[in-house]
């Protein structure tokens, strides 16, 4: 599959000594629309792929400004939607309004490392959640899967290797491979994996220039 995603490219804020909450609050407060909007292909391709997803529960980790979290919901889906910036969810709100859908998400701030939403869903989703800032990533996916009702799906969706268009990204930004991912889950055999892919990417720059890069996909099902 190739695709172009929902993603431009933006400027981050200095990480710097920024705790998660600050970095990712001027994330959003200063650049209000980092996104395009726009649900990201590479999870509409996935949930179009499941089947029996409508009138089930979802909840996305590290919403962001919500566009991923407003598809769901005009599938039918009623959503938790979570991040750590107050101001991300603000946005997300204010587009469901627009969209008709705000009365089907619940958007909840949390810091998924110290305070991960309690609460089983039928679909858990997560999105590049990559951050140049402290993120227990690994422990937070573990807390994802077990978050998965039974019969329910867990997708994760992130960067495959440092993007091209970020080849000056710190060494510390963590971009795990699938088998690192995986791994990382250590799942039982209540688990399958239903989709692994790599989704060659086409991003838009705010100069008009389009580069690729390579995203990943993981759909696992538990039993
Ligand atoms: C790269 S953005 C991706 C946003 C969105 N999922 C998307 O695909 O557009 C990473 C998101 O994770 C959120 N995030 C980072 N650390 C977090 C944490 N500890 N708890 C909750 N959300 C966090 C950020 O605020 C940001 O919205």
């Amino acid at each position: 599959m190739s695709s172009s995603t929902h993603q431009h490219q933006h400027t981050a804020p200095d990480a710097g000594d920024a705790t998660p909450s600050e970095f990712w609050e001027e994330f959003y407060s200063t650049d209000t629309r980092p996104w395009t909007g726009n649900p990201n292909e590479v999870l509409v391709d996935a949930i179009t792929s499941l089947p029996h997803v409508t009138g089930t529960t979802a909840a996305d980790l590290g919403c962001g400004s919500g566009a991923d979290a407003i598809f769901l919901a005009q599938q039918g889906l009623r959503v938790t939607a979570v991040d750590i910036s107050t101001a991300a969810l603000q946005h997300g709100r204010e587009s469901a309004c627009a969209a008709g859908v705000d009365d089907r998400i619940h958007w909840q701030q949390a810091d998924l490392d110290t305070a991960f939403p309690t609460g089983s869903w039928d679909l858990v989703t997560t999105s590049y959640l990559h951050s140049p800032v402290d993120l227990g990533r690994s422990q937070i996916l573990r807390k994802a899967a077990a978050a998965v009702n039974p019969g329910g799906v867990l997708i994760i969706i992130g960067h495959d290797g440092v993007p091209h268009w970020n080849a000056d990204a710190p060494d510390d930004f963590n971009f795990p491979s699938v088998d690192e991912v995986l791994t990382e889950l250590n799942l039982d055999g209540e688990w399958t994996v239903a989709r692994r892919d790599l989704v060659p990417i086409t991003i838009g720059r705010p100069d008009g220039q389009e580069i690729d890069r390579t995203d990943s996909l993981i759909v696992l099902r538990r039993r």
